[in-house]
């Protein structure tokens, strides 16, 4: 137990976790969803989910892996041994190893994406939103580049993945996090000193509750918690390689608030530039990759921006895949006792393989039809949709019912340097944090579940309860 790896520093760990949080959901998912759900609306809805449902599961997780020094599997077994609780970390072990698939796909068009750019290659498509359009749909549908661009995403992640903890990781997520900030004020700094740029601001922030059905809120509190990297056993995995001097409440927050902060700048940059070129700011999840290519060109040093633009949305996707890269890394070394360069080469390349039958599966190779989806958006839909709420809900039922709030305040404790800080402690006269926390869990998982629910009534009868 003693000679598991260890983070370098406290900011070391905080930059690594956020790293594996702010990823393609923060920049390419998060602007679209809330621009078309109501604006600030939608923003209220998501900080109010990410707070009440994803804190305590973030907490939880961080806890379980440094009470345990142990990677999901074998956190869930040494603190209920013999139990069937072992299975809830497999499936996140499980889950890692598809989200990567795909995962890696979408890194690998953000590669193309930069390099294009730099080529001078949006130039062409200046205004054309049609022929930017056709030239990504072809693109991903092709047989060999895209999955050359894949290959190259996943030959990085393992790279940075078998190099270790603090010399991998933490090294390159103290690189690529601040350089992603840094990137992103220039970006959001150019995008509002365009003409009407502000505009971007009353969109993104101004709250339109007309615009926010039900469904909208279904989609804040999916989106919370695939953006807090939850439910796959990420943040149990990066909590394993802590000491103990940590305070993981304020961690944790620290880790929301740049998650947050980071999805809301690419939200103003990404529209500040929308509406300076009079491009259509409803056009979804084509937003990034059909209509940015359009609008580069017309901006002074365009070539530029556009290549800053999609090499900061590499890095972040970059420092989300090796976070999943590291659940499957770890369960090997610490279950099956396997060298990090073996578990890391040998997974690394099967989950490669598997991503090279999603990227065919958007062309010529589809090699199923479940609810007459891609592979893709097969592995895509179980895995955000089922998997990741599934392994979510159990951990917060884990720690309410098996383990027990007392034994998770304890391990919080420490590191908090406050001796006095126990389940009885009150934070309001007559409310203590033992009773307060329960609620919050109970509320936590009961609204996982209630997704979970709504989402299989959908598919059966067609029609959620709410959404
Ligand atoms: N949080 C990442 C994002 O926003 C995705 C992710 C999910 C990473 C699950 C790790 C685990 O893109």
């Amino acid at each position: 137990m003693n000679n598991r790896e260890k983070w370098g520093s406290r900011f070391g760990f905080i930059l690594a976790a956020s790293g594996s949080a702010v990823g393609l959901g923060n920049i390419w998912k998060y602007p679209h969803m809330a621009g078309e759900n109501g604006g600030g609306a939608f923003t209220i809805v998501y900080l109010i989910c990410i707070l009440v449902v994803g804190l305590p599961i973030v907490v939880s997780e961080f806890v379980l892996g440094r009470k345990t020094q142990l990677s999901p599997v074998g956190a869930f077994t040494s603190l209920a041994p013999n139990s069937n609780w072992k299975w809830v970390g497999m499936l996140g072990v499980s889950s890692a190893f598809i989200i990567l698939s795909f995962y890696g796909v979408v890194g690998g068009w953000t590669l193309k994406y930069t390099f294009i750019s730099l080529m001078g290659g949006f130039n062409e498509l200046s205004g054309n939103p049609d022929l930017s359009g056709s030239l990504f749909s072809s693109f991903i549908a092709k047989p060999f580049s895209p999955i050359f661009w894949q290959i190259l995403f996943m030959v990085l992640t393992i790279f940075v993945i078998v190099q270790g903890v603090k010399g991998g990781i933490e090294k390159w997520t103290k690189i690529m996090m601040p350089t992603i900030l840094i990137i992103l004020a220039i970006l959001v700094i150019r995008g509002l000193t365009l003409p009407n740029g502000t505009q971007a601001l009353d969109f993104l922030f101004k709250p339109k509750f007309e615009d926010l059905t039900a469904s909208s809120i279904v989609l804040a509190l999916g989106h919370a918690f695939f953006t807090l990297s939850l439910g796959m056993g990420t943040m149990i995995t990066y909590g394993s390689y802590l000491r103990s001097d940590q305070n993981l409440l304020t961690s944790a927050l620290w880790i929301i608030l740049l998650d947050t902060a980071i999805a809301m700048m690419a939200g103003i940059a990404i529209f500040a530039t929308v509406f300076a070129m009079g491009a259509d700011p409803g056009s979804g999840p084509g937003l990034i990759f059909v209509v940015l290519p359009t609008i580069f060109p017309n901006i002074a040093g365009g070539a530029i921006w556009g290549t800053l633009f999609f090499f900061l949305l590499f890095m972040a996707a970059l420092t989300s895949a090796i976070s999943i890269l590291e659940v499957i890394t770890a369960y090997f070394i610490d279950e099956k006792g396997w060298s990090r360069a073996k578990a890391t080469i040998i997974f690394g390349s099967f989950v490669t393989v598997v991503g090279i039958f999603c990227s065919l599966s958007m062309g010529s190779l589809n090699i199923t039809s479940f609810m007459n989806m891609s592979f893709f958006d097969v592995l895509d839909y179980l895995s955000s949709k089922y998997m990741l709420p599934i392994v979510g809900m159990l951990t917060g039922i884990f720690v309410l019912y098996q383990w027990g709030i007392p034994e998770l305040i304890n391990e919080l404790r420490i590191g908090m340097k406050n001796d006095n800080f126990n389940e009885n402690t009150s934070i309001i006269s007559g409310i203590n944090i033992g009773i307060v926390l329960k609620i919050l869990f109970i509320i936590s998982a009961s609204v996982i579940g209630f997704i979970l629910i709504n989402e299989i009534i959908a598919n059966i009868t067609g029609s959620p309860i709410i959404g």
